[in-house]
């Protein structure tokens, strides 16, 4: 009963975002395909009608079996209480997971199709594999809530947190024109301190950290902008990136980003194909590089780029990242590809003690 609500609601709040969308003419300048419609559309409604169903009924029929002493142990308590608990431990368990999913090789590929999105949008937000929500911790902890008697908790935590995730995801940016008003900026300083907005979110979908903007390796937060900044991830620049989703692409047919890994891509170069395997491709020796005065760069840090000594993406699902650098000079340097020196991204001859 308690899903259902929430499957209305939160189809609900999509309706509006999508009319808001399409209002401003932003669906009409998509460039989405239908593989990307099918993917969005498709994981959201299989996660409301099936995923998250499942995990609630399977935490019910477990909990009866083996914990019946708990069910309904919250129903006497603060509601209040109930749904402020409720939403501290969900978001920070989903921002352990969003950023375990940005640093561990097999869960980066069941996410990736997130950050395969080239544009942003309201249903962005739901482009994961079906696996990466079967094992969302946060679910299984709404389904652990509602057995001891949280539901109506969950319900509206849950409706709050979708309208906080959808807006930050979409294509509306509701706190860009707020940033310019001049009375406007201690408040949205703090705001942005507290919740998720689309500038600290665009962030995080960003297509790489050379424009000064994006960070796909930081701003994991998904409902509280508290845990990036309890645990040093958060950027904040009230910037928008103008390009979105990842570094050479081989875009995958939605079906091996959705059911990875019972289906996995055709297309060797693909991470979602079988076997493939990121190899080293940092040496022991410098490379020198003719720099350019005011040009930003990004030093590869992990060892993996196939575009030494830059980086080309290949560090996602490790928890390395590039190194921005801006050259003060023209002219050659030497930078290090041995990915030791103490003065990255230039050559301190730490290879030599290889
Ligand atoms: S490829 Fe980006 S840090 Fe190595």
């Amino acid at each position: 009963m308690g899903i259902e609500i929430w499957d209305n609601l939160v189809v609900s709040i999509l309706i509006l975002f999508g009319i808001l969308e399409t209002i401003a003419g932003n669906l009409k300048r998509s460039h989405r395909s239908w593989s990307d419609w099918i993917q969005e559309v498709g994981s959201f409604f299989a996660l409301a009608s099936l995923i998250k169903p499942a995990i609630v009924l399977t935490i019910v029929v477990l909990g009866n079996a083996l914990f019946p002493a708990y069910m309904n142990v919250l129903t006497d308590m603060n509601w209040g209480f109930v749904l402020l608990g409720y939403l501290l431990v969900d978001d920070c368990l989903q921002y352990w997971y969003h950023r375990s999913a940005h640093e561990y090789n097999f869960l980066w590929k069941l996410h990736r199709a997130h950050h395969q999105a080239e544009e942003m949008g309201f249903f962005v937000s739901y482009r994961n594999a079906a696996l990466y929500y079967i094992m969302m911790p946060n679910l299984w902890w709404g389904g652990l809530v509602t057995f001891m008697g949280g539901g109506l908790a969950v319900v509206v935590g849950l409706v709050l947190k979708q309208i906080v995730i959808i807006g930050s995801h979409s294509t509306l940016p509701w706190d860009k024109p707020l940033y310019r008003i001049r009375f406007l900026q201690p408040l949205m300083y703090v705001l942005e301190r507290i919740i998720i907005t689309p500038a600290f979110h665009h962030a995080h979908h960003g297509k790489s950290k050379l424009d000064g903007i994006s960070d796909p390796n930081g701003n994991f937060g998904n409902m509280f902008s508290i845990w990036d900044q309890l645990f040093g991830t958060a950027v904040y620049t009230q910037r928008f990136p103008s390009d979105y989703g990842l570094p050479n692409d081989p875009k995958e047919h939605w079906t091996a980003s959705y059911f990875y890994p019972a289906v996995q891509a055709k297309d060797k170069h693909s991470e979602l194909s079988r076997g493939y395997v990121k190899t080293r491709t940092a040496t022991n020796e410098p490379i020198w590089v003719e720099l350019k005065k005011d040009e930003p760069y990004l030093w590869c840090q992990c060892g993996l780029s196939k575009n030494q000594p830059y980086c080309d993406g290949s560090h996602h699902g490790t928890k390395h990242t590039p190194v921005r650098f801006v050259a003060q000079r023209d002219g050659k340097a030497k930078l290090c590809n041995c990915k030791i020196s103490k003065t990255s991204p230039f050559c301190d001859n730490s290879h030599e003690s290889l």
